[in-house]
């Protein structure tokens, strides 16, 4: 037998990630026992997924969690628990000021979960300066298509999506081929039709992760070339077809292309881009978002 004491703040590994820092703090026999801290207003979820069959439980030690139910909010204080097995629907919980929790979880989830998150993440980073872009424009885009979706009223769900997938909206051009990604000159049509398909390898980068979020992440990544005439790809999607967070996406992520400063080439000014943005509403980009997107631009300085 062996007998292990635990200092506070002592974990086998930590793993920060958005306003939340999940610390793994002893595993054995399949069992997970993980320490989560969120800070205020941050959501976490338990989502139902195939063949997922762990019991899951959730102990509040400091602050507030709220269980957000269609019937009524549940507010959780310390001391509060929450047993969830082979739950059928997804429960969405959010933290009122900096919140604590014991997470214990019958299958190995830790490892997982932080693992390919961010082995995605580190990917995405490094597409970005592949394309001439520095490295905070996977956060830029993040941070734009919050405030939109924001504006719009998203759920705070769809915002949690909406900011992943704004993150790793590129990720599938780790499968394209170095000298198509590098080419300074233009693409010839055989190479622009191999470029195209960075929407459908994203997608099926972040399925293979096998995390229910992902996967819906992966939905909105795919879309992200769509365009609301339908001329778009990977599939021609038009309208109110394409996910409202890949339209977001795309909006957020041409006008910083065309406003950001890259390595060859300077940015153009907001203003330009703006126009540019309201011209093309309706034909390549969702005109409730333009909408959306110009008001907030004309509040702030982006
Ligand atoms: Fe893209």
């Amino acid at each position: 037998m062996r007998v292990r004491v635990h200092r506070k703040g002592e974990y086998i590994e930590s793993v920060p990630m958005k306003g939340q820092l999940f610390s793994l703090i002893t595993t054995g026999d399949g069992t997970e026992i993980i320490h989560h801290k969120l800070e205020d207003g941050v959501s976490s979820y338990l989502a139902p997924e195939e063949g997922w069959e762990a019991l899951e439980y959730i102990y509040i030690l400091s602050g507030q969690l709220i269980w957000k139910r269609p019937e009524g909010d549940v507010v959780l204080s310390p001391g509060d628990s929450v047993t969830a097995h082979m739950i059928t629907e997804m429960a969405m919980f959010v933290a009122v000021g900096e919140t604590e929790i014991l997470y214990v979880v019958s299958r190995p989830y830790f490892h997982n979960y932080s693992g390919s998150i961010q082995k995605l993440f580190d990917l995405a980073v490094k597409i970005e300066e592949k394309d001439g872009y520095t490295s905070d424009h996977c956060n830029r885009i993040k941070k734009l298509a919050t405030l939109v979706g924001e504006r719009m009223g998203l759920s705070p769900y769809e915002i949690y999506v909406l900011n992943l997938a704004g993150f790793l909206h590129d990720v599938g051009k780790t499968q394209i081929p170095e000298h198509i990604l590098n080419k300074p000159s233009k693409l010839t049509d055989e190479e622009f039709e191999q470029m195209k398909l960075h929407t459908v390898y994203g997608r099926r980068l972040l399925e293979e992760t096998g995390m229910p979020d992902l996967k819906i992440v992966g939905e909105v990544v795919e879309q992200h070339h769509e365009r609301y005439d339908g001329k778009g790809y990977p599939r021609g999607l038009q309208g109110n077809q394409i996910s409202k967070l890949a339209a977001i996406i795309t909006v957020v992520d041409s006008y910083d292309a065309m406003t950001v400063d890259r390595v060859y080439q300077k940015g153009r000014p907001q203003e330009e881009a703006m126009q540019e943005i309201e011209r093309c509403s309706g034909t390549m980009y969702h005109p409730e978002i333009v909408r959306a997107f110009l008001s907030i631009a004309g509040e702030t300085k982006l």
